[in-house]
């Protein structure tokens, strides 16, 4: 393997050498005073002068442009009189510079996955960018944060999220879990526990932040004013207020793309970029398996680790048959230990954080030294597996980088793309069928009907978004249906739950009163808020009763007082019981008749 070699280091410092030169030197000089020839010391000292020629001379040249020992971390050893070693103070020793095969030192084992951690500026981008070039077949997403960063110079397209954020509502646990991801659920208290799942609630059927926006406001009118569901609400509102960037569905390219995220508020960093690492991850999640098929490279990745909710220790274990994560921090304890152990390659620059130099110390007792001692844009490799009591010291020569144009790129956005156009007039229909059963409750072929003639298209597009609109405000708990009998047939009537049911009301005494007409009975309707019968003939009065409030004691008190015969028009069977063991209770007079909804044909016969 490439990297077992590099435990096979010289051990002698550039002062080392220097002073092996200067003896041989002087050894060759003082041979050619004393015999003059002395064929064996010129030969000496010229291999000598020409060992040092080569490495001062040459040796430079040599890892031009290219990842190269420079040093080595260790505890020299000494003996004491009786032969043990005595322990000493550990070092850093030079050497000369030792060109390393980097490409073959990540390729050659199963496990790709690769993290660099070091403090600000101490060259990790740099030593990315490197690494990211060796590796020109392979296809790779990469994660920016920094405007002007190293990753934009690659020459690779870059999307700005803060132009094409994409379309973050079809997905909606991908929403939650990135919500979660942006704001830990540690930091949120007490209401930390409902976040996830109101959250989930108020995304059904939403599919734009507008729409969202509208589901939360209805969500906290629903709500009581000091419930924790609230205080959980406006966190979220709070929150999503920071997130909310231009939306539209954008397909991510296929080959390399640079994500930029520079621009954006830190929240929605972090929020997009898990987004985004999710949406990546699935799809090459189902790609054939290949080991270098795909890189994923993100820089600070802590943004992502502040959670367990990301998918990122998730794609450090599963995409190794199918690529490589690689990915930066700037503290080695940034990665808790778990996801830490699924990178084969821990590239580590200087760093003083006592966390890091505790971590490290577990793993081998030179590391801390090591990582203190590190100068900048010098590394070494925390796993590698054959550290003892000498670490290699790296670094990269960077002269051969070269910054290209940087290429911005603007997604293709289908309007009639049909997966992404989904959500949308789903979205539009949820909000207009809500706005339907306003007045009215209805039925979805009536409202389908309305929807096709509004927009003067046909099909089955209509009948199916209805369906979905009803079902999904049904979930949330805004509408509810009712089995009734229209016009000789049965239909699921959909009305709005507000306090007074008014829309299945409304529906009910208007199906009487065109009963009532078409048998040339003449009424009269109570106005609102009179205490009167709602619906009123020479002969009977009519009470509509949606059976759906708490209490009827408000319409019992009516009939106690009725003087007329009045028939109590209620929706169900079930309601039907209710009242006619509440009317019984009240021992109430003999002129009153339950009818129910479904049988108003056989209203006074
Ligand atoms: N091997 C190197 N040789 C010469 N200069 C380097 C080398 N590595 C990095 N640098 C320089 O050091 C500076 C900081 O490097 P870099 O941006 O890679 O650091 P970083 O660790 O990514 O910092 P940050 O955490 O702030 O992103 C840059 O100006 C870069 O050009
Ligand atoms: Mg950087």
């Amino acid at each position: 393997m490439a990297h077992s070699s590099f435990a096979k280091h010289p051990r002698l410092s550039r002062v080392d050498h220097a002073v092996l030169f200067l003896f041989l030197l002087g050894a060759s000089y003082l041979s050619s005073v004393a015999w003059h020839p002395a064929p064996f010391w010129v030969l000496l000292s010229a291999l000598g002068a020409g060992y040092a020629l080569f490495w001062f001379a040459v040796g430079h040249r040599i890892v031009k442009g290219r990842i190269y020992q420079s040093a080595i971390a260790h505890f020299p050893k000494k003996y004491g009189e009786n032969g043990s070693v005595i322990a000493q103070e550990p070092r850093i020793s030079r050497i000369y510079k030792k060109p390393i095969d980097f490409k073959g030192y990540i390729s050659d084992r199963n496990n790709r996955n690769l993290f660099i951690s070091g403090r600000s500026g101490s060259g990790k981008s740099t030593l990315m960018r490197y690494v990211i070039e060796l590796f020109p077949e392979s296809s790779k997403t990469i994660f920016s944060f920094k405007s002007g960063d190293e990753y934009l110079k690659l020459g690779m397209p870059i999307l700005r999220i803060a132009e094409h954020a994409g379309y973050p509502f079809s997905d909606r646990e991908a929403f939650v879990q990135s919500f979660l991801v942006t704001y830990p659920i540690s930091s949120q208290g007490v209401v930390a526990a409902s976040v996830p799942n109101l959250l989930r609630t108020v995304l059904k059927g939403s599919g734009s932040w507008r729409s969202l926006r509208s589901e939360i406001e209805l969500a906290l009118a629903r709500e009581k004013s000091a419930s924790v569901t609230r205080s959980a609400l406006s966190f979220i509102q709070q929150k999503l207020a920071d997130l909310e960037l231009a939306s539209r569905p954008c397909p991510l390219p296929t080959g390399d793309v640079v994500l930029d995220f520079s621009g954006l508020n830190e929240s929605a960093k972090t929020f997009y970029a898990e987004l985004h690492l999710r949406q990546t991850w699935h799809s090459i999640e189902d790609g054939s398996p290949d080991p270098m098929r795909h890189i994923i490279i993100i820089d600070e990745a802590h943004r992502l680790l502040k959670s367990e909710a990301t998918i990122f220790g998730e794609v450090a274990r599963l995409i190794r048959a199918r690529g490589a994560l690689w990915c930066g921090t700037q503290n080695y304890s940034d990665l808790p230990d778990y996801v830490r152990n699924q990178f084969a390659m821990h590239l580590l620059f200087s760093t003083k954080s006592e966390r890091d130099l505790r971590a490290l110390k577990e793993i081998n007792a030179l590391l801390p030294f090591t990582a203190t001692e590190l100068r900048d844009h010098h590394f070494t490799d925390a796993a590698m597996r054959e550290l003892h009591e000498a670490i290699p010291i790296y670094t990269a020569d960077i002269a051969g980088f070269q910054d290209r144009p940087e290429v911005y790129i603007k997604p293709e956005i289908s309007e009639n793309a049909p997966i992404e156009a989904k959500p949308k007039p789903m979205l539009d229909y949820r909000d207009r069928v809500l706005k339907m059963l306003e007045n009215e409750a209805s039925w979805p072929s009536k409202l389908a009907k309305e929807i096709a003639a509004q927009d003067g298209m046909g099909g089955d597009v209509p009948k199916l978004a209805v369906t979905r609109a009803l079902k999904a405000l049904r979930e949330d708990g805004m509408i509810e249906k009712q089995l009734l009998m229209v016009e000789d047939r049965e239909v699921s009537l959909y009305y709005r739950k507000d306090p007074a049911m008014s829309g299945l009301h409304r529906f009910m005494e208007k199906e009487v009163t065109k009963k009532l007409e078409k048998d040339g009975i003449a009424y009269e309707l109570a106005k609102p808020g009179e205490d009167k019968p709602d619906i009123m003939t020479k002969d009977f009065d009519i009470e509509i009763e949606t059976g759906l409030k708490h209490d009827i004691k408000e319409v019992e008190r009516r009939l106690v007082s009725a003087t007329k015969k009045t028939y109590v028009i209620v929706p169900t069977e079930v309601e039907m019981k209710r009242y006619n063991k509440a009317i019984d209770e009240a021992e109430l007079q003999t002129n009153i008749y339950l009818v129910g909804y479904n049988s108003l044909k056989t209203l006074y016969p």
